[in-house]
Formats: structure tokens, C-alpha cells, sequence
């Protein structure tokens, strides 16, 4: 009998051991899945469709097309001077891998028939300025004037709002941007004012309007 409640007892102690491990590796498995960049079939952790294009997760089958899409003077020209230009392969493996290893994950690729033709993100901002995040979007060129940005646009600003705890999304525009001051207004994006002199590009001191969309409006 004794024999018997010792055995039971041991048998019961490996049990609540080899649980725990197994435990433990599923952790450890799924850790290394996530940000193991050379697993293909995890590729997709966000999609939204929209009609002209689909917003999802960065893939690193995306260089390539982004390369082809990003290196562009008429894009370098809307947005900040850490986007390069002339746009290489290496820059496009630090982005992916930037924006591939972001959590939580709020660089998106737009992508037109499955290739990644732009870019849409949001920037959470901190401290007292925590409810706020800068939004920002460049498309290849090439795809112009179809509305795809506008979509891309009116679908980051509910995922934003949806899944964040956000009240504002705000994006400040170079003065001479009138197409993304449009993309803007088209989302619901509201002119707060014009920031005057408050951005140096391509050697030049300019102007920069400042758009925002709170919580509930648009
Ligand atoms: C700005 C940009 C994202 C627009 O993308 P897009 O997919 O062509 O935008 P959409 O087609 O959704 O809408 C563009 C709107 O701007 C309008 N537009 C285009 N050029 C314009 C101009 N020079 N003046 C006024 N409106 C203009 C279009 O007519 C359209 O408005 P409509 O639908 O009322 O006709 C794209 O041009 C781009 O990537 N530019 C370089 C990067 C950039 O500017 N990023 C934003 C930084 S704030």
C-alpha cells in the first residue's frame, strides 16, 4: 500500500514536471516563431482589405518591390530625410527588419495585387502625448491618383482607433503637398492650422500643415 501511494506520488511529480516544461518550450517556440524573419508561413499578422488596395504586414519578400516603388526624388521630396533616396536594397532589409520586429506592429504595407507599392504607418507618441500618434503614407508613384491612399488612409485611422488607445491621429504636411492635404481631407483629416517654419527640406525653410482626426469624428 505504501509502495503503491510513493509510486502514485512520483508518477504524479513527473507528470506536474514534464507539464511545466512543455509548457515552457511552447513559450520558448512560439517566441522564436515570431521573430524568427526566415519563417515565411507567419508572414501575415495584419491585413485589411480595402477596394483598391490591401493594407497588411510587412513581408520580407516585399524588397523588391518596395525598392522598385520607394526610390523616387517626387517621393523623397513629401516626406522626412530618414527616408532615402537614392532607395537600395539595404535599406529596404533595415526597414523590413525594423518594421517586421515593431511591437505592436503599426508600419503596414500598402500592397496592389499582393506587391507592396507604399507604405502607411502611425508613430504613438509619449508621455503626456500618449493619446496622440503622427500618421504617415508614400505611394509608387506609378499608382497615383486611383484613390488607394485615400482607402489605405480611412482604413489605418479605424484600426488606429480601434485597437489603440488613441483620441487623436494627426500628419503634417510640407506647405507645396496639396495631393496628401487632399488624401487627408478625403479621410476626414481636419486642417488645425499651418506650422510656419517649421521644417528645413531639400535645403529649403518651409511651412507644414497640420492635420488631425480625433476619436468618433470624420
Ligand atoms: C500623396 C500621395 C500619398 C497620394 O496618394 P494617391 O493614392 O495618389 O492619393 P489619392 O488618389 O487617394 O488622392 C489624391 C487626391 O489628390 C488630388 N491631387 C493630386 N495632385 C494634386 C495637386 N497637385 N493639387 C491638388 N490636388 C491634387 C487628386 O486629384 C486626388 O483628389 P480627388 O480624389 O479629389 O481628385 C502620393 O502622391 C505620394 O506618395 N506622394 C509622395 C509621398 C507623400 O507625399 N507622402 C505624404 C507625406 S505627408
Amino acid at each position: 500500500m505504501f509502495h503503491l501511494l510513493k509510486s502514485s506520488s512520483v508518477a504524479l511529480c513527473v507528470l506536474r514536471v514534464s507539464v511545466v516544461i512543455f509548457l515552457c518550450v511552447l513559450f520558448y517556440l512560439s517566441i522564436f516563431i515570431a521573430l524568427n524573419p526566415a519563417l515565411p508561413y507567419i508572414e501575415c499578422i495584419m491585413e485589411l482589405h480595402t477596394g483598391p488596395c490591401t493594407v497588411r504586414s510587412w513581408q520580407w519578400s516585399d524588397r523588391d518591390s518596395l525598392v522598385r516603388n520607394a526610390n523616387n526624388r517626387k517621393i523623397w521630396i513629401n516626406v522626412r530625410d530618414r527616408f532615402p533616396y537614392p532607395y537600395r536594397n539595404d535599406d529596404a532589409d533595415r526597414w523590413l527588419a525594423f518594421a517586421r520586429s515593431m511591437r505592436p506592429e503599426t508600419n503596414f504595407a500598402i500592397a496592389v495585387e499582393g506587391k507592396a507599392v507604399g507604405g502607411i504607418g502611425f508613430a504613438l507618441q509619449e508621455d503626456v502625448n500618449r493619446i496622440s500618434a503622427e500618421i504617415g503614407y508614400w505611394l509608387g508613384e506609378e499608382f497615383w491618383g486611383k484613390g488607394i491612399t485615400t482607402a489605405a488612409l480611412r482604413a489605418v485611422t479605424d484600426y488606429a482607433f480601434a485597437n489603440f488607445n488613441l483620441c487623436r491621429l494627426y500628419a503634417s504636411v510640407f506647405e507645396w503637398n496639396r495631393a496628401s492635404c487632399r488624401v487627408l481631407e478625403k479621410a476626414g483629416y481636419i486642417c488645425d492650422g499651418t506650422m510656419k517654419q517649421s521644417a528645413i527640406k531639400d535645403g529649403r525653410t518651409i511651412d507644414q500643415f497640420l492635420f488631425a482626426i480625433t476619436r468618433g469624428q470624420g
